[in-house]
């Protein structure tokens, strides 16, 4: 197997959430990885296949950019250009035209990337790309993007061959849907809790959130082609729920059910993405969290297929850790979110 090398540029906020939700989808796609390189908000790894690229840009929600590796660089402008006019960058473009985008990554620089000049690179590496393949220079819509990250004391170099969208995030705002309830999550947040569950697409395997509310992750999971299931104590959630999927096209399955008693038969489920109530704008009923969690565990733990993953967001206040563990199932991963002065999220990734 011919290893490819690839990048992608992460969020600045939650870089270590963003890295965790890359290697989640290669998982969930059961794509293999090796020989990971982590750099401040760029993850290196190599792939058997590029269109990893693609499948990794539909789904993710915190990263910027996935990219097609040529090099890494010293931070040294005068190597970087004289290595470059040795490389045949006819192997790397599509099209008649091409830009060279630069960015650099301020936190973590060392004073060698902090002298680099963004424009002067970007221009010259440009001029080398122009001499060398013939291709007319695009500044708007290239048919070929290459992209130049400083990080730390390192240049990283190659092609975009995915950017991920924030125009679907964006329209799928609760307050432009047509069924809304305070205090849910962002689209972006949902995304990446149906990322680290390791959801399936295209696959009869059931994405299920047993806490559905107004449909955040049946929505995000439903979008990049997961089979879903959601159910809600609340019966007017669930039928908020089902108008808010409709809204989009998507089909939904939903039942009013208590999560701590389902009514679905044992190892049915594939992956969980939930977000329990845990505020005064989605209430617990009147049960104590921690109890309604440790009965919400024992049933997931029932439900979910051997292997499946768990992702669930919980204030940081409660032991989430010893409350999954109870259940049996195997904590995998432990994440902090900042959310608002009152509220920083813990999100807990377990396995059965
Ligand atoms: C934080 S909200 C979920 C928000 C959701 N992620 C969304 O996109 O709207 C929690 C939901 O849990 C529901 N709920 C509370 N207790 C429940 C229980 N015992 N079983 C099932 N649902 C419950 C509430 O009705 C509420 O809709």
């Amino acid at each position: 197997m011919v290893e490819k090398r690839c990048f992608f540029v992460l969020h600045g906020q939650n870089e270590s959430i963003a890295r965790a939700e890359v290697l989640a989808i290669l998982e969930a796609e059961n794509m293999q990885f090796s020989d990971i390189e982590e750099l401040c908000q760029v993850l290196l790894l190599d792939v058997s296949d590029f269109d990893v690229l693609q499948i990794v840009g539909l789904r993710a929600s915190m990263s910027h950019y996935c990219c097609r590796h040529i090099s890494t660089y010293p931070c040294d402008s005068g190597l970087i250009l004289s290595m470059m006019r040795d490389v045949d960058f006819n192997r790397f473009v599509n099209g008649e035209s091409f830009a060279v985008r630069v960015k650099k990554i301020k936190s973590n620089l060392s004073p060698e990337g902090k002298r680099m000049s963004v424009e002067g690179l970007e221009r010259e590496i440009g001029a080398i790309i122009k001499k060398n393949t013939g291709l007319q220079v695009r500044l708007r819509n290239p048919e070929t993007l290459f992209l130049g990250v400083i990080s730390e004391n390192v240049f990283v170099f190659g092609t975009v061959k995915a950017k991920v969208s924030k125009k679907g995030f964006l329209e799928r705002r609760g307050r432009f849907m047509p069924f809304f309830h305070p205090g849910i999550m962002k689209p972006q947040i949902s995304r990446l809790m149906v990322n680290l569950a390791r959801a399936k697409r295209n696959t009869e395997l059931l994405l299920f959130d047993p806490f559905c509310g107004t449909g955040g992750m049946l929505i995000e999971g439903g979008v990049i082609g997961c089979n879903t299931l959601g159910s809600d104590i609340d019966k007017a959630m669930v039928f908020g729920c089902k108008k808010n999927l409709e809204c989009l096209g998507l089909v939904p399955r939903l039942i009013k059910a208590d999560a701590r008693k389902l009514p679905i038969k044992s190892e049915k489920i594939g992956a969980v993405a939930t977000d329990p109530p845990h505020s005064r704008s989605s209430s617990t009923k009147g049960e104590k969290l921690e109890v309604l969690l440790e009965k919400f565990f024992t049933e997931i733990a029932r439900v979910l297929r051997k292997d499946g993953y768990l992702s669930i967001s919980v204030p940081d206040t409660i032991p989430l850790e010893r409350i999954g563990e109870k259940s049996g199932l195997k904590l995998q991963e432990l994440h902090k979110m900042y959310v608002h002065k009152s509220l920083t999220r813990l999100i807990g990734v377990f396995q059965k």
